[in-house]
């Protein structure tokens, strides 16, 4: 195979490929072609199929039999911060319960960092999630809620990435404590001016001890007059309005929607709006499990991420999320695979990742397994041996 803009490569004897492309090979959603051949053609996808017809290409790599997926799309990440709440976790952990408060910690910590200190601490966050398969990735602004601080912390991010979003409205600011009215006019104002040339996305945590309905609906609906898209922090810990809000701002994403009414989930079955699905959340603050196999039955895109953050999940592992998933949501192993791939893909409205068909870019995962269903089969064992990301083979 001729190159148009880089050399070609292919990978052969492929076990089980994940395509996510329901028009190939089994025609489930997850397309899965057995005994298969994938061919990158410098950063993206050219040709899937079975291995005996892959054509000829510069460099050949031999998979042995073993499993490729897409490279995991890890939609909902907070990864601008320093410090850690080791304390706050062993409370938690000796029966204490998780509430919106220790927010508060990490921010006085973020505040006090160099630049340089929040970048590497990103980077080696980042570096954590690709050898575990992560090829692209979301995160968030949230622990400096000063006009500086925010806007640095998206700055930083996006050096990292394309999907960076501005979340001045993760907590009312200790500086405004008093009178959150005046911090939802500087999140609104003055903020958002700073941050949104940083920020594809604005969010809120619309939860009690945060923002009511009517502060996140005023605070999204400026973002999007600056262009902002939105995605909600929604029903995490207490039913609310979230879900309803995100529908209403046709919002990309409500992420968490671990409490939710029959409405709720009614309302996101009838909208664009995918439902992001975090368990490392309810892992590490022992909380009741979001219910996946409802919101599937009910016909609603669900995504799965780590929500990666000191509070509440401090886990950068998209293969930990999906072993959750599969054990305690609800989910079969091919929808979990699915949701951490192309639902993460859905939920930041991209079609360019998460899926494995010409034109994609060539993220993947080599998996030291036969096949995706062993994420959850083997939990806890790292299976991700290889990932190209870009085409470019990065571990
Ligand atoms: O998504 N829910 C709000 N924000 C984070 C937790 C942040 C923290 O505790 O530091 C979350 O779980
Ligand atoms: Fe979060």
């Amino acid at each position: 195979m001729s190159s148009s803009n880089g050399t070609t490569t292919v990978i052969t004897n492929i076990a089980t490929l994940v395509t996510n492309d329901p028009s190939l090979g089994d025609g489930s959603p997850l397309g899965l072609i057995q005994d298969a051949a994938v061919v990158i053609d410098g950063d993206r996808v050219a040709w899937t199929g079975e291995s005996s017809k892959a054509p000829a290409t510069d460099n050949r790599v031999d998979a042995e039999g073993r499993a490729v997926i897409p490279g995991f799309v890890d939609s909902h990440s907070h990864l601008v911060f320093a410090g850690d709440r080791t304390q706050e976790f062993n409370a938690r952990m000796s029966g204490r319960s998780y509430s919106a408060g220790g927010i508060r910690t990490t921010v006085a910590a973020t505040r006090a960092a160099s630049d340089e200190e929040l970048e590497a601490n990103l980077t080696r966050y980042l570096a954590e999630a690709l050898r575990q398969g992560t090829t692209t990735f979301e995160t968030k602004s949230g622990y400096g809620l000063t006009v500086e601080d925010e806007a640095r912390s998206l700055r930083i991010a996006a050096a990292h990435t394309d999907e960076v979003t501005y979340l001045g409205a993760h907590i009312v600011s200790p500086d405004h404590a008093d009178d959150p009215a005046v911090y939802v006019a500087l999140v609104t104002g003055e903020m958002l001016d700073a941050c949104a040339p940083y920020a594809r996305w604005i969010d809120v945590f619309c939860e009690k001890g945060a923002f009511d309905g009517d502060q996140a609906r005023a605070i999204l609906t400026a973002g999007k007059a600056k262009g902002l898209h939105p995605r909600v922090h929604a029903n995490q810990l207490t039913y609310g309005p979230g879900v309803q809000l995100a529908v209403e701002l046709d919002a990309a994403s409500a992420d968490h929607c671990t409490h939710l009414t029959d409405e709720d989930v009614d309302a996101l079955a009838h909208s664009r709006t995918v439902a992001t699905l975090l368990p490392g959340a309810e892992f590490s603050t022992r909380a009741e499990w979001p219910n996946a196999r409802r919101l599937l039955d009910a016909g609603v895109t669900v995504a799965l991420s780590t929500d990666c953050n000191p509070g509440s999940s401090f886990t950068s592992s998209v293969p930990f999320c999906v072993a959750l998933a599969v054990r305690d949501m609800g989910m079969t192993p091919d929808e979990a695979v699915w949701s951490a791939t192309a639902g993460g893909a859905a939920a930041l409205r991209r079609t360019d990742v998460g899926r494995l068909t010409p034109g994609a870019y060539a993220d993947l995962a080599l998996l030291d397994a036969p096949s995706h269903v062993h994420l959850a089969y083997r939990p806890g064992v790292p299976l991700v041996s290889r990932v190209w990301r870009r085409g470019v083979p990065v571990i």
